[in-house]
C-alpha cells in the first residue's frame, strides 16, 4: 500500500506546515457533497452530439446540462454508476460500444465528498474518495499512483460549456482515443482563446511527484502558466484519499478569476491506479459558486 503525504506550496512548505494544516481543517468543516465520478469510455463530443448515438444529443445542442437527464436529485436518480459499470463493460449504448478494449474488474464509479470554503482571498477545496485499489499491472503513468484535476469556466464563453463541463474539451480526434496515433494532441474547445478570455482553467494534484499544475484548455491544453494554485495536497489514510487545494480567487492568465454569487462551471477527474488520458473517472458538469446555495457546489465563507 502507497502511503503518501506531499505537500506543495508556492511559499516553499515541503511538508504539512501550519498554514497547511490550519486551511485543512477548515475546509474539513465545510458541508459535503456526493459527486459520482465514472468511466466515460470514448464518449467524446462528437458522440454526444451524434443524434443516432446518444439520445441526449438534441437537447445537449439546446443548452440541456447532462444532469438534467442523467442525475435527479430530488428523486436521488444518479445514472453515473450505472453508466461507468455498463462501458467498461464493453457493452453497447445503442450501436457503439464507448470501450473498445473493457478492463475487467475496474470499478464503474468512485463517490467523491466535494468540500469548499474560501476567505477573502483563498478558494478551498476538498476532495475525499475510497481508494479503489484497482490494479491492472499496466502502469500508464508510472510515476504517479493517482492524479486529480479540476475545471473552471465561465459560463457562456465557449460551446457547449454550461452543458457538458468537462465534455466541452474532449473530442474523438484526441491522444488515446481509439485509431488515434498522435500522441501529443491534447484536450481542446472549439473557438477558444485565451487572448480572448475563453478558455477552461485546470489545476491537478499528482499523488507520485507531488507536483501542482497550474494550467489551461483553449485551442489545446496547457500544463503551466497559471497563478491562481498555490497549494495542492495528497495523502491515501488507510483506505481514503484526500486531496486538498488552496487556490486564490483572483487570477492571472487562464485562470479565472472568481466573483462573489456567480456560478462557473466545475467539473473533475480521477487518474486511479497510474493511468493517463482517456482512461479516468470523470464527473459530470455541476455549477459551483461563493455563497450561493443554488450551484451545485457552493463554496461557504469560512
Ligand atoms: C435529453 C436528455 C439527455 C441529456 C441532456 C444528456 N443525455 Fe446522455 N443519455 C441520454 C439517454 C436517453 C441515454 C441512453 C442511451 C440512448 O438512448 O441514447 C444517454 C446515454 C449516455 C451515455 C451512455 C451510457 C449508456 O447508458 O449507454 C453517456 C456516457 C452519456 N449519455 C453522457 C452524457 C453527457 C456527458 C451529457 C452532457 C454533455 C449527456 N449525456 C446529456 C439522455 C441525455
Amino acid at each position: 500500500m502507497i502511503k503518501s503525504l506531499i505537500a506543495v506550496s508556492a511559499l516553499g512548505l515541503s511538508m504539512a506546515g501550519v498554514a497547511g494544516s490550519v486551511y485543512a481543517a477548515d475546509v474539513s468543516q465545510a458541508p459535503a457533497k456526493k459527486i459520482m465520478v465514472f468511466y466515460p469510455g470514448t464518449s467524446g463530443m462528437e458522440w454526444i452530439l451524434k443524434g443516432t448515438e446518444h439520445g441526449g444529443a438534441k437537447a445537449v445542442k439546446r443548452g440541456e446540462p447532462c444532469i438534467g437527464c442523467h442525475i435527479d436529485e430530488n428523486k436521488k436518480m444518479d445514472e453515473s454508476a450505472e453508466i461507468g459499470t455498463k462501458i467498461l463493460a464493453g457493452e453497447k449504448s445503442k450501436n457503439t460500444a464507448l470501450e473498445p478494449n473493457p478492463i475487467k474488474g475496474k470499478p464503474g464509479s468512485i463517490a467523491v465528498n466535494v468540500q469548499a470554503s474560501h476567505d477573502d482571498s483563498n478558494l478551498y477545496l476538498r476532495f475525499t474518495w475510497k481508494n479503489t485499489g484497482f490494479n491492472s499491472g499496466n502502469k500508464m503513468d508510472a510515476d504517479n499512483p493517482i492524479k486529480l484535476a479540476v475545471m473552471l469556466e465561465a459560463p457562456g464563453t465557449l460551446e457547449n460549456d454550461t452543458t457538458g463541463g468537462c465534455w466541452a474539451t474532449c473530442h474523438t480526434d484526441v491522444r488515446t482515443m481509439p485509431g488515434v496515433t498522435d500522441d501529443k494532441k491534447t484536450k481542446y474547445v472549439n473557438g477558444a482563446s485565451l487572448a480572448e478570455g475563453k478558455f477552461f482553467d485546470l489545476f491537478q494534484y499528482r499523488s507520485g511527484t507531488g507536483q501542482k499544475i497550474d494550467g489551461y484548455i483553449a485551442d489545446k491544453r496547457v500544463m503551466e502558466g497559471g497563478t491562481a494554485l498555490s497549494e495542492a495536497k495528497g495523502e491515501l489514510n488507510g483506505d481514503t484519499w484526500t486531496v486538498n487545494f488552496t487556490r486564490k480567487l483572483s487570477g492571472g492568465a487562464g485562470d479565472v478569476a472568481l466573483q462573489p454569487g456567480k456560478e462557473y462551471n466545475f467539473g473533475f477527474a480521477i487518474h486511479d491506479d497510474h493511468t493517463a488520458g482517456r482512461y479516468h473517472y470523470v464527473s459530470f458538469g455541476y455549477t459551483l459558486a461563493l455563497d450561493n446555495p443554488q450551484a451545485g457546489v457552493n463554496v461557504v465563507k469560512q
